[in-house]
């Protein structure tokens, strides 16, 4: 079968202009696409606006506009946004566009012919904000949740689609394809609120008298589509739902990204919609996590920002796309600080790739006149370079395929480290001054094709400074797929590198960031002058463990409960770990765990030790230190 790939964005409001947030969906969206094309993929990416519904009338109205007018200026605004920080995206749908109304309102006709649109009453409690009545489990102390705010009760007639006729077989439909929702916390998340509560029919419209912005529903002028309805048909009306060849070819490779705000419109309303109107499911929704903001919120006092075009001016268009792949693990939420922006810029791009390519490019000047060697009779591990270099990039397009990029990502690091080793270990400077230029050469050629392989493999990520690498080769007509990087064999013996800019500049932390990481250094050093004795430290058994089970610790955004094997006894610890972790990365890995700690009751579990982690300051996310495989389970530390 062809090979093909098609992924959707939220279509976002247009009654707020675009931020960080929005950003990373999209720009994880644009790096899966070209990541999927990279490996001969047909690949469709779709994005865009949505523009009706009670939110973005109030917002014009607050504007002085008309809600067109409004949702036109917003929705160019999204557009220009992604246009300028260079998102490829296949098709941008505008819900106020006659191609979506069309067929929003075929598939209310046709599901109302089927049967599964009924004219009733209701009385519930709606949330403006969720443009949405909550149910009663979904109030907490008489607010919503989301948006902080009372919901209003509100009774009147409207029309309802049969949503609870579809209960059984949506949780059927998840049981049977354990990856529809990923990752597995958001499955079970709506998992159980299909199981805990019998489902209600959905209200998909509003009377004309309260609202007019919106569709109005085919069968009843008197009333408009809810948003709700309107906006998750974009999916398919933007591919031409329900005879265009586009929507044929791509529907069924369908993969939704959404933040865990829209799970259960996603989750629920939109796969019984979808079943109603006789359409198959889509194949994946993916569900990220959030960005939280404090931090940056903190440091607009100082003067920062987090728009994401003066970010991308301030850093670098690649160098934030690289920041929030890398950073955030997918399905939890991350904190977004410029601190750590820079620390990901200086110590990932300009030591460990920057210098790399650095390096190697003098050398070959240096060596070889800035020309590209022939390989010498001593092949210097070329195979070895080139399994590693399968091993880390199959590890990088498997995860980034689950859209774990952190992961991925990291596999990629691991390769361009041990590059940096290769040339440490085998010091081209000496083989020069020995005269063993049949080596040199080889291990010159060996980093050039890495270098080359790798910022092909990059290429989703660093948009504009990968093809600027590849074109200092002086490569023919590149070809920029995952097959030519993992040939490992792409350059011309002879050619001349051209000369490359600094393509990732040192940042110097301004004063309020130092400030910042000082404060905890301070108290770090009080605590220095409590030296101790190595008979105070010999009283504390470290000792490697492995992590046989893990799992979420339910009501805590922070802990995981871990069942260990210590090499003596099997036994459970609870560690602090899940805002940074999901259960499935630490499973099967090897920790270092105090194991004569007292026990403990951690929200009323009982935990038996403590696995080691680092941190930079409280405020920073803690590094588990995972332990080599090759050390044996119970070795001691010391
Ligand atoms: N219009 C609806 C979606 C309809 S889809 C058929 C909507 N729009 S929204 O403008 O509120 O966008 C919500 C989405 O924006 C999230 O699901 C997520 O993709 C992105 N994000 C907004 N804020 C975010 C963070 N702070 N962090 C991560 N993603 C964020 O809901």
């Amino acid at each position: 079968m062809e090979k093909r790939f098609y992924v959707t964005t939220p279509i976002y409001y247009v009654n707020a202009e675009p931020h960080i947030g929005h950003a990373y969906t999209t720009i994880l969206a644009d790096f899966i696409t070209r990541l999927y094309s990279l490996q001969g993929y047909d690949s469709y990416f779709l994005t865009g606006t949505d523009e009706h519904g009670d939110k973005i009338n109030a917002a014009a109205t607050a504007n002085n506009s008309s809600p067109q007018e409004y949702a036109d200026r917003i929705s160019a605004k999204f557009r220009s946004t992604w246009d300028e920080i260079g998102i490829k995206y296949s098709d941008f749908i505008r819900t106020t566009e006659e191609r979506h109304k069309k067929i929003v309102q075929e598939i209310l006709q046709k599901v109302y012919d089927s049967g599964d649109i009924y004219f009733g009453s209701y009385g519930g409690y709606y949330c403006f904000g969720c443009e949405r009545f909550l149910t009663e489990k979904e109030i907490v102390n008489g607010k919503c949740p989301e948006h902080n705010k009372e919901p209003q009760y509100i009774e009147e007639k409207n029309y309802f689609f049969k949503m609870s006729k579809y209960q059984q077989w949506l949780i059927d439909h998840i049981n049977k394809n354990p990856d529809f929702i990923r990752p597995e916390r958001y499955k079970n998340e709506v998992l159980s609120m299909l199981k805990s509560e019998a489902l209600e029919d959905l209200c998909i419209s509003r009377p004309k008298s309260r609202l007019t912005w919106g569709i109005p529903l085919p069968f009843d002028e008197n009333f408009v589509t809810y948003v709700w309805f309107d906006a998750l048909i974009n999916y398919v009306s933007a591919i031409g739902y329900p005879n265009d060849e586009k929507f044929k070819k791509y529907w069924p490779v369908a993969q939704h990204i959404i933040a865990k705000d829209i799970l259960k419109p996603h989750g629920i309303f939109w796969p019984t919609m979808l079943k109603a109107a006789g359409i198959e499911p889509y194949n994946h929704l993916n569900v990220h996590g959030y960005w939280n903001m404090e931090d940056a919120k903190m440091s607009k006092t100082l003067g920062n920002v987090v728009t994401p075009q003066d970010l991308v001016a301030k850093y670098g268009n690649d160098q934030i796309r690289y920041f929030l792949l890398r950073e955030m693990t997918f399905g939890l939420d991350a904190r977004f600080s410029e601190e750590v922006v820079i620390d990901r810029i200086n110590y990932d791009l300009a030591n460990d790739l920057g210098n790399l390519i650095n390096r190697t490019f003098n050398m070959t000047d240096k060596f070889f006149d800035g020309k590209i060697p022939e390989y010498g009779k001593d092949m210097a591990s070329k195979n070895e370079l080139k399994e590693n270099l399968e091993r880390c990039a199959g590890i990088y397009l498997e995860s980034s395929s689950k859209f774990q990029t952190n992961i991925g990502i990291e596999k990629l690091w691991e390769f361009i480290r041990s590059l940096n080793k290769y040339i440490d270990e085998n010091k081209p400077w000496q083989l020069a001054k020995e005269g063993n230029n049949d080596r040199l050469a080889s291990v010159i050629r060996n980093l050039l094709e890495s270098i080359y392989s790798v910022a092909l493999l990059l290429s989703p990520i660093f948009i504009t400074i990968s093809p600027k690498i590849v074109e200092a080769f002086g490569v023919q007509n590149p070809e920029f797929s995952v097959e030519r990087a993992l040939s490992f064999n792409n350059l011309t013996s002879g050619q001349k590198l051209s000369k490359l800019e600094i393509l990732f500049p040192k940042l110097e932390k301004t004063k309020a960031q130092e400030k910042q990481l000082s404060e905890p250094k301070a108290k770090e050093k009080q605590e220095e002058t409590g030296i101790i004795e190595i008979s105070d430290f010999t009283k504390v058994d470290i000792r490697v463990a492995k992590i046989l089970e893990a799992e979420r610790v339910d009501g805590s955004e922070k802990l995981l409960r871990l069942q260990i094997d210590t090499g003596k006894e099997k036994r459970q610890i609870v560690a602090g770990i899940a805002q940074s972790y999901t259960p499935e990365e630490v499973k099967g890995k090897k920790i270092l765990l105090v194991a004569n700690l007292k026990p403990a009751k951690i929200f009323g579990i009982e935990s038996n030790g403590m696995l080691l982690a680092a941190k930079k300051s409280s405020k920073d996310r803690p590094y588990v230190i995972f332990v080599d495989d090759s050390i044996e389970i119970g070795s001691k530390l010391g």
